[in-house]
Parts: structure tokens; C-alpha cells; sequence
């Protein structure tokens, strides 16, 4: 099956791609085994490591419950994996719920009130809650406290309940979606960043190790170079990479076998994939590198827009291929070197023009 045939791929969230950032049924099944355990173990993102290593040694010392922490970034950076890790330092147990989870203030005042003293609540994607769970939740936070609602109408009151102190620790990917009064509850902000391909080769030697699969260095860097800094993507390309190295090799990951198999998969030396590529070679193609419309430019690419725009294009962008002008899409210099082509000799002042002109 062709993942970006439109008739085939009726969601445009971009689930079932292998360089795609969210997790499928494998990686869920997989992750758990993956997870570092504590912050020794867990790599890379060393100022947000550092801060929250101070933040839970403090508290312990002080046999205190740690504050409330905020970790934002993309998805498959290690939100979820420090949470867990959190709660292991502090020997805590944890409960892992959902924004999307809690539509109604009556879903979060259950989970409050079963919470044991000094456990962390995992609450995913915290910038999806409903307004009155939010509201909820702010008193809870600050005054380990909440109004149970008994009753409808002007018959209703109000009853307080007390919680035990706990931590609370709110992942979001979108941290500038969270309401400031909401953010400003929160003790200690984690950004999470993309990480280097150094650290990324570190997350593959370490994952290989406990698949039990013999990589040398070179094959790591291989796979590193291609995963979009991201280690959900370094751990699934691994897998993958494994297959090939398993049926078509000896089992061992070389830079030959890592290549050959992405090749196979269509995931290139920078990490673009088929839909990826297919978007800047029709914006270099057909329309010579820009500035051209979204809408024509999903057109010439049989995608909808949503998936021009949500799936493909974040990336392109970041990698400084693509540009997003007033007037439409620009493909940068970079681009044309990276899909082989020679820039027309008007191309660079151009690309200018869009990225700089009205
Ligand atoms: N710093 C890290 N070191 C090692 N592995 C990591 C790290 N961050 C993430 N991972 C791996 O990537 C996978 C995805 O991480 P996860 O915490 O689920 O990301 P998020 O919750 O931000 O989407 C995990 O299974 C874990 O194995
Ligand atoms: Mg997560």
C-alpha cells in the first residue's frame, strides 16, 4: 500500500508514517521496554535534565512532594519517558491520564480525590482540557484542594474537599496554547528540544543494546543523521533497519545495511520521506522553486492541503528547505542542492524576494 495514495490514507495526521513524530501501535508496544528508567539513564536534553535533577534532589532532601512541572516540546522528544522518570526519583507512584481524557470537571475532581500523598499525575497533553476540569484543576494545584459541585441548579453547592499533596506534571506540545494562569502554576518549565545527532546516536547504541542487536558506530550515525532529531523516530528507523539488517544481512548494522535499508523504506540522508520529497520536487519542478499557493502546490502533489501543510511541511521548514512567504511557498537554495538540481540563475533572488518582500 502506498501510505500517501489519498484514497488509501483517509487521516491526515501523518500516524502511519515511519519518520512521523506520533506514536503507532508498535512504537506503544515497544516504548515501554525503550524507556530510560532515570535521569542518569535518560540522554541528551542537559539543561532541562540538570534543572529537574536540582528540582527533585531539593525535594527529597526537604522529604517534601517535588513542585509542579511543565514539560513542552514536539512529540517523541521524552515527555512521557522523564514523567515516568520523575516519579522513579522520587519513588513515587504515578497516574497517567489525558486532556482529552477529562471533559468534564467531574472526570478530574474522581482522579483528584483517589490520588495517594506525594503521587505524580501524568496529565498528556494538558493544553486539551476542558475549560471547567482547567479551572478545576488551578485550585487543586495551588491549594491541594476542590470544589465538589453536588447538586444542579440554585439547589447546588459547593463542597471542599482536601487532596493530599502531589506533583503534577502537564506535557503539552504546544506550551503557548496553555492559559497563562494555568502556566504560571506550574513550579519548574521543561522545554524540550530536538537533539543532536550525537545524542540521538547515543539513544540508538543504547536501544540496540537492549534489542540485542550488534550496530557498529557508523551504522548509529547513519540512522542518527536520518531521524529528525527526534528519538521515537531514531527507535522505529532502528527497528526497521533491524528487518533489513536481519533478511538481507548477517544481522549486524553497518553503514551499508542502515543505508541500504532507509533506502528501501524511502527515508533519505536528511530524514525526508516520499511525501516529503514529492512536495519540494513539485515546488522546484513545476513551479521553480516559488512562490506558489498551498492549495495549488497540494493539487500538484495529489495530497490535500492539511497534509501539505500539517504533515510535510513543519519539517522542511525547520530544515531550512522550504520557506512560508505572504505570497506562497519558497523552496531556499538548500533545497535544490539537497534534491540534486540546479537552482535557475534567477532562483536565489527570488527565494530573497519571498522570504523578505511583501
Ligand atoms: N532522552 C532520551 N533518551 C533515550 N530514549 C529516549 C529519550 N527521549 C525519548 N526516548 C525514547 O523515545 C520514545 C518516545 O519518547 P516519549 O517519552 O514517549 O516522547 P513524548 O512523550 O515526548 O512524545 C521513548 O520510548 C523512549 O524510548
Ligand atoms: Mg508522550
Amino acid at each position: 500500500m502506498n501510505p500517501y495514495d489519498p484514497a488509501a490514507d483517509d487521516d491526515t495526521d501523518g500516524t502511519d508514517r515511519l519518520v512521523g513524530p506520533a506514536a503507532d501501535g508498535e512504537d506503544q508496544a515497544v516504548e515501554a521496554a525503550l524507556r530510560p528508567k532515570d535521569l542518569g539513564e535518560f540522554v541528551g536534553q542537559e539543561k532541562v535534565r540538570q534543572q529537574l535533577d536540582l528540582v527533585l534532589r531539593a525535594a527529597r532532601q526537604r522529604g517534601a512532594t517535588a513542585d509542579h512541572v511543565l514539560l513542552s516540546g514536539a512529540p517523541g522528544l521524552g515527555k512521557t519517558t522523564l514523567s515516568m522518570i520523575i516519579a522513579a526519583e522520587m519513588g513515587a507512584p504515578i497516574r497517567i491520564t489525558s486532556g482529552p481524557a477529562i471533559q468534564h470537571a467531574g472526570d478530574l475532581a474522581a482522579i483528584l480525590s483517589s490520588l495517594q500523598e506525594g503521587e505524580v499525575l501524568f496529565l498528556d497533553e494538558i493544553h486539551r482540557m476542558s475549560r471547567p476540569a482547567e479551572e478545576m484543576l488551578y485550585m487543586a494545584m495551588e491549594d491541594f484542594r476542590v470544589d465538589v459541585i453536588v447538586g444542579k441548579g440554585p439547589g447546588a453547592t459547593a463542597i471542599p474537599l482536601e487532596l493530599p499533596p502531589f506533583t503534577l506534571v502537564g506535557a503539552t506540545t504546544r506550551a503557548g496554547l496553555l492559559p497563562p494562569p494555568l502556566r504560571d502554576r506550574f513550579g519548574f518549565t521543561g522545554h524540550m528540544e530536538f537533539y543532536a545527532p550525537a545524542e540521538l546516536e547515543r539513544v540508538i547504541h543504547r536501544s540496540a543494546g537492549l534489542l540485542d542487536v550488534v550496530i557498529d558506530p557508523v551504522g548509529a550515525a547513519e540512522i542518527a543523521g536520518r531521524s529528525r532529531g527526534t528519538p521515537r523516530i531514531a527507535n522505529r528507523l532502528l527497528r526497521r533497519v533491524r528487518d533489513y539488517a536481519q533478511v538481507r544481512a548477517d544481522g549486524r548494522i553497518t553503514r551499508e545495511v542502515a543505508a541500504g535499508a532507509l533506502e528501501v523504506y524511502e527515508v533519505d540522508a536528511r530524514g525526508l520521506d516520499r511525501l516529503d520529497r514529492a512536495v519540494l520536487d513539485a515546488l522546484l519542478r513545476l513551479f521553480n522553486g516559488g512562490p506558489v499557493g498551498l492549495s495549488t502546490l497540494a493539487v500538484a502533489v495529489g495530497e490535500e492541503r492539511e497534509t501539505v501543510e500539517e504533515v510535510a511541511e513543519p519539517f522542511l521548514v525547520r530544515e531550512g528547505l522550504l520557506a512560508r512567504t505572504p505570497r506562497g511557498r519558497v523552496a531556499t537554495p538548500a533545497a535544490w542542492t539537497h534534491l540534486g538540481l540546479t537552482p535557475p540563475a534567477a532562483a536565489p533572488a527570488r527565494a530573497q524576494q519571498g522570504l523578505f518582500g511583501p
